[in-house]
């Protein structure tokens, strides 16, 4: 364990499995204290168990829906009786439940989309720096986007909406909140090995798209991605706001 993280106190949604697992545990090992929040309590019990085994005492758990306003009230009470207002948000939940071309998607899909990855993570970010700043507490929030968000994303197109609707919210919020100290970035992952990623990465034409299109020719690992959010969360990114940090292989480049 190293100490760049330490004395901190940080929230991953998303943290049961995939990106926000890796980040969670990565968090931990820098010295963070974790609070790790999806929608299942069991899988999130198990991440927290596993992180505790390791550094003891660091992890807690928390179910939530991030997209349900009152289950966020509910975390936002049970964090200020319970344990504290974390130093630093990392918005990393998001859902596609439907993959085809945007004229076929159902209004139900589209709304779901919007509520978990956008609404989501705006709410949360409005509670805490609304928090943040009645104390005076320099945050930091790191929002997962995507290379979606960047450019065209066939057959993902409206979840590529969200994404790059957060790009967005990363630097209007970054402006809005450098003032009060806290800083507001993005990461944009390219193609990542989870259980998320399973769509493309099970179909060998698409997955043999996005790597012909990776200067690394390969998809990558949630371990290659925590370590962007170590830094963002860090005191070593204190002078960078209102940025996307693209841990794609070269995707958008090539
Ligand atoms: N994998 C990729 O190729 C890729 C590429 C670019 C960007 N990303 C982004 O990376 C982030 C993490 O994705 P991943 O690939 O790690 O996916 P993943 O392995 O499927 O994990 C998704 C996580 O989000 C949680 N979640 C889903 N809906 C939720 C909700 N309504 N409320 C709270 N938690 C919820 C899931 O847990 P529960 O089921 O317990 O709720 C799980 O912990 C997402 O923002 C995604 O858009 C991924």
């Amino acid at each position: 364990m190293t100490d760049r993280l330490s004395d901190k106190l940080a929230l991953v949604t998303g943290a049961s499995r995939g990106i926000g697992k890796a980040i969670a545990e990565a968090f931990a090992a820098e010295g963070a204290r974790v609070v790790c929040v999806s929608r299942k309590q069991d899988a999130l019990d198990e991440v927290a168990s596993g992180i505790n085994k390791n550094y003891p005492d660091m992890a807690r758990a928390r179910a939530c829906h991030v997209g349900k306003m009152d289950q966020q009230d509910e975390l936002m009470d049970w964090l200020k009786k319970e344990v504290d207002i974390p130093d630093i948000l990392v918005n990393n939940a998001a859902t596609n439940p439907y993959f085809g071309p945007m004229t076929g998607i159902e209004p139900s899909a589209f709304d779901k989309t919007f509520e978990v990855n956008l609404k989501g993570p705006f709410e949360l970010s409005r509670r805490f720096a609304n928090a943040w700043s009645e104390t005076g507490q320099k945050g930091v929030i790191i929002n997962i986007a995507s290379v979606a968000g960047a450019m065209s994303a066939p057959l993902q197109g409206v979840y590529g909406m969200t994404k790059a609707a957060i790009i967005s919210m990363t630097r209007t919020f970054a402006v809005e909140l450098g003032p009060l100290g806290i800083r507001v970035n993005a990461i944009a992952p390219g193609l990542v090995e989870t259980r998320f990623a399973g769509a493309l990465l099970n179909n060998p034409e698409i997955k043999k798209f996005f790597t012909d299109h990776t200067a690394l020719h390969r998809h990558g690992q949630p371990e290659e991605i925590a370590p962007g959010a170590v830094f963002l969360a860090s005191d070593e990114s204190s002078y960078m706001s209102g940025q996307v940090l693209f841990l794609d292989g070269g995707y958008t480049i090539s």
